[in-house]
């Protein structure tokens, strides 16, 4: 089975890539420049050269393919604005289904966010919505998946500002969210395809503990040693802010933004909807990665390499 991958530069997509190989599936992956994407041909990728808002660059990369995960999304930058998440996670993605149908690929795997269906005036939820609702009425055969958040987007978060001691933004409502380890995440993504039950179904995808701002920070001092410094918001000065200014972008920086905003706030049975998603892909809870230890796993080599560095310098210093 040959897997065409899209994103396997990303967060995500590079974990669903190296899973991909572990498992023996052939590998292509559509990177834009192969020089930065040299590490997923060292792991036993294909790299074909593709750009999303490049439509005629997309077609020679799916010749012989049998599925499809799609793991691109638009770079949260300054730069790209809605017209770069509208090009990307819009027109790129309706090139890529017409593509996939005219080959009549087996399956093909869409990475959604939750509840973006509850978020029309966010761009990146509209286009996320709009694909999934697309996809749906394709008649290709498909998994969709939709995140919370991940592990690793809770560093620049939460760790990073404690370990440099600047404050660590929360609000003051803050609801338990179930994040997810991206090699977790992309486990999940690879199981799918050898099971029969996951052909055309959307799964909330999370760890099954959810956590609060607060416990996150307490997992983080406890583990760093340090006392967070933490500056609170509350929801209704982000609502007004938004409609007064139209400062924030709430497309711009999603990830951070999706785990203190009330987006995840009203997802009623999520508890539910995940055992739903560990139960039809036979997941054990057991086997899946815990917040408490990630960040236990994080602080133990952060600390450590912040201690050697502080030696260096200080033996540089002697000398
Ligand atoms: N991060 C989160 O917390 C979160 C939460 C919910 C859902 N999700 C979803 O999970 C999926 C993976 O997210 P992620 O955080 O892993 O994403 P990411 O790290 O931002 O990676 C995005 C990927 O898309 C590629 N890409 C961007 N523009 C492209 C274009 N014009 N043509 C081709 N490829 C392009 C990037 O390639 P380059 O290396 O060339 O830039 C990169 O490989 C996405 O669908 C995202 O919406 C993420």
């Amino acid at each position: 089975m040959t897997l065409l991958i899209l994103g396997g530069t990303g967060t995500l997509g590079r974990q669903i890539v190296r899973k991909a190989l572990e498992n023996g599936f052939q590998v292509r992956c559509i990177v834009r420049n192969k020089r930065a994407a040299n590490f997923l041909k060292e792991w036993g990728a294909e790299l074909v050269y593709g750009d999303l808002t490049l439509p005629e660059t997309l077609p020679a990369a799916f010749q012989g393919i049998t599925a499809v995960i799609d793991a691109a999304t638009t770079k949260v930058t300054e730069e790209n604005d809605n017209s770069s998440i509208i090009n990307v996670d819009w027109y790129g993605k309706l090139i890529v289904i017409e593509l996939s149908k005219l080959i009549n690929i087996k399956r093909f795997i869409f990475l959604s966010i939750l509840n973006s269906e509850k978020y029309p005036y966010i761009t990146l939820m509209e286009m996320k919505y709009r694909v999934e609702k697309l996809i749906k009425s394709s008649g290709l055969t498909f998994t969709i998946f939709k995140y919370a958040g991940f592990f690793q987007s809770l560093i620049n978060q939460y760790a990073l500002p404690l370990l440099e001691k600047k404050p660590i933004l929360v609000t003051s409502k803050s609801p338990a969210i179930a994040y997810i380890d991206t090699q977790d995440a992309a486990y999940f993504c690879i199981k799918s395809l050898s099971i029969k039950e996951a052909q055309n179904k959307i799964f909330a995808t999370g760890s099954s503990r959810a956590w609060k701002s607060e416990e996150i920070i307490g997992l983080c001092e406890k583990f760093s040693g340090q006392k967070a410094k933490t500056l609170m918001f509350s929801i209704l000065f982000f609502k007004i802010f938004r409609q007064i200014t139209g400062f924030f972008d709430w497309s711009l920086q999603i990830s951070e933004r999706l785990a203190f905003i009330e987006v995840i706030n009203d997802t009623p049975n999520f508890k539910s909807s995940i055992q739903y998603t560990y139960n039809i892909l036979e997941i054990n809870p057991r086997e899946i990665l815990e917040l408490d230890f990630y960040f236990q796993e994080y602080f133990e080599i952060m600390l450590k390499t912040l201690e050697e560095i502080k030696k260096t310098k200080a033996s540089i210093i002697a000398t």
